[in-house]
């Protein structure tokens, strides 16, 4: 069977989060307790996926780098490319052709957080034929790639940005694709705005019909954070539930240690290797819990 390589694409203009991005791309800042960029690795690492490659400007893959090194104390193994330049989340996939090899890739951006029963992420990489999407019914729909059903619930067109969506249904910023993404990816034409859109990559597709779009239910939370106040939002969301409850969204060793990718010895090694902080706290709790 084939397996399933994981692309993270965290760099990007982040105009609309100048200046926090004069230094590094967004997926660095804060997002309550930790980067953002822990959020879609750990959403990778709870949907069972090992091998990891993110994209980012040269700036900011040597920050990443010592965040995570090459992945192997969490289980995983992780590699890094560089985008020159922001020219579409499609590109990521001609950068990655050497990472995906003859594989099956899903692609998670760098700002998508979901929060929920992630099941669903894990099913649909599992029965991926060619193409799997998902839709989320949001207020907002303009701003994303809008998907319409028709009255079988089969997915029928794909817009980017339109100015009248034609449902409540926008994209969420996660992807899962045969292997053919790759040549899909070279053959594409940049939009009006230089960009190589996924929309246009994922209609290839809709086309050929044989793509799937599954709708994700209101158990799930996906938020972006594209700009100061959905950050802010996004932070407050994660900060009330794990106040709540006291467990962490989005905690990396957690997540890998409960996906499986290292055992007892494998936590208690990071853990050592933490500063004195909440955070090794919090883990050093988590372990003893399932002791
Ligand atoms: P966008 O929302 O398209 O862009 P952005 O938020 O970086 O920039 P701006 O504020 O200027 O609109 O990108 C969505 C995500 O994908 C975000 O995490 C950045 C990432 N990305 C790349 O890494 N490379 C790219 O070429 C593009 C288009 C996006």
């Amino acid at each position: 069977m084939k397996r399933t390589k994981g692309i993270i694409l965290a760099g990007g203009a982040g105009t609309r989060m100048y200046p926090m991005t004069s230094l590094y791309s967004k997926q660095l800042i804060a997002m309550y307790d930790k980067p953002m960029i822990y959020y879609p690795l750990s959403t990778m690492i709870l949907a069972g996926v090992k091998d990891i490659l993110i994209i980012s400007n040269d700036e900011t893959i040597p920050h990443y780098k010592r965040l995570f090194d090459d992945g192997k104390h969490l289980g995983m193994n992780i590699e890094y490319a560089v985008q020159p330049e922001p020219k579409g989340i499609a590109q990521a996939f001609t950068i990655g052709e050497k990472f995906i090899g003859t594989d099956n890739a899903v692609l998670i951006l760098g700002d998508n957080i979901f929060y929920g029963y992630l099941n669903f992420l894990r099913e649909a990489i599992e029965n991926n034929k060619a193409a799997t999407v998902f839709g989320y019914f949001v207020k907002d729909p303009e701003r994303y790639g809008v998907v319409e059903f028709d009255e079988k619930g089969k997915a029928v067109s794909i817009e980017e940005k339109p100015k009248k969506p034609k449902s409540n249904y926008a994209v969420p910023g996660i992807y899962v694709f045969d292997n053919s993404c790759i040549q899909r990816a070279k053959d594409l034409q940049p939009s009006k705005r230089g960009e190589l859109e996924i929309t246009d990559l994922i209609k290839t597709y809709l086309d050929e019909d044989s793509l799937q779009v599954q709708k994700i239910g209101r158990g799930i939370a996906w938020l972006d954070s594209g700009t100061p106040d959905s950050l802010l939002d996004a932070g407050t969301f994660i900060a009330s539930i794990e106040q709540r409850q006291g467990l962490k969204i989005g905690c990396i060793e957690e997540a890998a240690y409960k996906a499986g990718f290292i055992d007892k010895k494998g936590m208690k090694k990071i853990i050592r290797n933490m500063p004195d902080s909440y955070y090794r706290a919090y883990l050093e709790k988590a372990l003893e819990h399932r002791e």
